[in-house]
């Protein structure tokens, strides 16, 4: 195992009623960096995603996660809000957000916010006043970086479907976590926006060392900003590398003209 990894994710397998939606599945992903996770639709990429995030316990394999004090931690089968409390945040392919909440209001609901009515956190109101206002600006710089400030009072239902989506990925990032773990960020942008995405992903990897794993159908998008790249196929590791070994790899190839 390599000590630089943040997460290790080793022989894990997945299966859904005689399917092997994961299957023996050995990934490091090294602090720091871009990973990009690519493979074909039905590959298992999101499902790898429900694996690490708790949503689907494995059914082999183990789950490593190394802790801010370096020490590598069993993850594997912790529920949902305990991956979430060690540092990692995921965002879904198909968006979740609240439909009853304004773009803002969904940006200022992270999980890390619902804090609940405590009485500590009633002693603590002026603090809590100052972090609330902290993210409400962090909010709406992060809308206006993306010309977006126009909808900050409006619906889900009244958004583009980008902006459904743009909207998913950023409420994300708002979260401070250690890994990011992004499905699709780029589906159904357009090039201005996805390139918008990918400089704010990468500016946040370089400026404050976090590390992000990138689901991406998108995949010459991707490889501008991905340090290393795997590649799913069938439930199965078809290949890993930099960008330039990934594209000059005639099994990848291969397995996307096969789609
Ligand atoms: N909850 C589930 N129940 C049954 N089959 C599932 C479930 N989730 C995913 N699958 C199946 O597992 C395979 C991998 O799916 P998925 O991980 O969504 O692929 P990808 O994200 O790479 O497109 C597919 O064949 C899919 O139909
Ligand atoms: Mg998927």
């Amino acid at each position: 195992m390599k000590e630089d990894a943040i997460l290790v994710i080793n022989e894990v397998s997945k299966y859904f009623e005689g399917l092997k939606a994961l299957s023996k599945v050995t990934i490091e992903i090294p602090e720091k960096c871009i990973v990009g996770l690519i493979g074909p639709n039905g590959s298992g990429k999101t499902t790898l995603f429900n694996v690490i995030t708790g949503f689907y316990p494995p059914d082999e394999g183990k789950i490593l996660y190394k802790t801010l004090s370096g020490i590598f931690v069993d993850i594997t089968g912790l529920n949902p809000h305990e991956v979430f409390k060690m540092g990692v945040i995921r965002t879904f392919q198909i968006p979740r957000l609240f439909p009853s909440l304004t773009v803002l209001e969904n940006l200022l609901i992270t999980p890390l916010n619902q804090r609940g009515e405590s009485v500590v956190n009633s002693l603590r109101r002026s603090k809590w006043l100052r972090e609330e206002e902290e993210l409400v600006h962090r909010a709406v710089n992060l809308l206006k970086t993306f010309n977006r400030l126009n909808i900050a009072s409006k619906y889900p239902s009244e958004l583009s479907i980008g902006d459904i989506k743009l909207i998913e990925t950023l409420r994300g990032l708002m979260t401070p976590a250690r890994l990011y773990l992004l499905d699709e960020p780029l589906a159904g942008l357009d090039l201005h926006t996805a390139r918008s995405l990918l400089r704010l992903i990468w500016k946040l990897n370089k400026n404050h060392g976090l590390t992000f794993l990138i689901v991406e159908h998108r995949v010459d998008l991707l490889m501008e900003i991905a340090d290393f790249i795997y590649v799913l196929h069938n439930g199965s590791l078809l290949a890993s590398g930099t960008p330039g070994e990934i594209i000059n790899d005639p099994k990848v190839v291969r397995a996307y003209i096969g789609e």
